[in-house]
């Protein structure tokens, strides 16, 4: 990449699943933003939140759109990349952080519900990191991948089976496209949350009553709450600098400590 040693002025990134308010993503957005880079903002839908997105960016004198395409479609993978490069005209750092998850015992899991998960959270990760890894190759200039992964990449939790399972094969993904990709100069990391507050846990029933939250709060040793997006953010900052050019394939856990120990 190029010779800025602390900030990301200058650098493109694109976020996936970074409209809403209570998001990762946008978590992810403002920290890369803060440093200087211009970001393109991608969902599926919720284009009225979306666009309060764009204009915090902004707001901190980035450049900033969003672009609307759903990642379980490859060839929307494609556009959404090229579409970046078009309206900021290149792309530095790809943050494949868009997932989805549904609260089944195995037994109960039907094949919709299968494809539904494994389409966003493996097919989307996996072809938006390699439409945006072609892109990075064309520019010859390098690139940083940092995916939300989950702790449940390495814990088995009762409800998630499917949606775990999604996050170990993006981890098994991901040493292999560090190693592949490693001659181009893209570093591939991915970082793990354990509870964040935002949408995707709004039918969650670990957080279902102020007594359960209790109890999850009960169980992260860091101060006894969720992580912030924010913090997600600052980890995904990290792996986009220039000081984390020589550190690929690592594994991340921004979770308040809550699995130390449990795996
Ligand atoms: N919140 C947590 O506790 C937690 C913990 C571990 C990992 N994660 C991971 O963090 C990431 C971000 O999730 P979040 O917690 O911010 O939830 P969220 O629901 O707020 O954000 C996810 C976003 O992804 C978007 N999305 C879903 N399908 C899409 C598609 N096909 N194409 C484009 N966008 C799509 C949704 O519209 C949504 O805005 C996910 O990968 C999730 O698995 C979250």
């Amino acid at each position: 990449m190029g010779s800025g040693l602390e900030g990301l002025e200058g650098r493109v990134a694109l976020v996936t699943g970074a409209a809403r308010e209570r998001s990762i993503g946008r978590g992810i957005a403002l920290a890369l933003a803060e440093r200087g880079a211009d970001v393109a903002v991608n969902d599926l839908a919720h284009e009225d939140e979306a666009s309060r997105r764009v204009g915090e960016l902004e707001a901190l004198g980035r450049r900033s759109v969003f672009i609307r395409a759903d990642l379980a479609d490859p060839h929307e993978c494609e556009r959404l990349v090229a579409e970046t490069v078009t309206r900021l005209g290149r792309l530095d750092i790809f943050c494949a952080n868009a997932g989805v998850a549904d609260w089944q015992e195995l037994v109960e899991v039907t094949p919709e519900a299968l494809r539904r998960i494994v389409g966003v959270n493996l097919h989307g990760c996996f072809f938006g990191c390699r439409a945006a890894a072609a892109q990075m190759r064309r520019q010859c200039t390098g690139g940083r991948i940092v995916v939300t992964s989950s702790v449940n990449a390495v814990m088995p939790f009762p409800k998630l089976g499917i949606y775990g399972a999604t996050k170990h094969a993006v981890a098994h993904l991901v040493g292999v496209m560090a190693r592949e990709w490693a001659p181009d100069a893209i570093t591939v990391n991915h970082v793990a949350p354990g509870w964040v507050d935002s949408n995707i846990n709004d039918r969650s029933p670990d957080f279902a009553t102020e007594a359960l939250r209790a109890v999850a709060r009960a169980g992260i040793p860091l101060g006894h709450r969720p992580s912030e997006p924010r913090e997600i953010g600052e980890a995904v900052a990290y792996f986009s600098l220039e000081g984390a050019a020589h550190t690929t394939g690592a594994f991340l856990r921004v979770d308040g400590g809550s699995v130390i120990g449990k795996y």
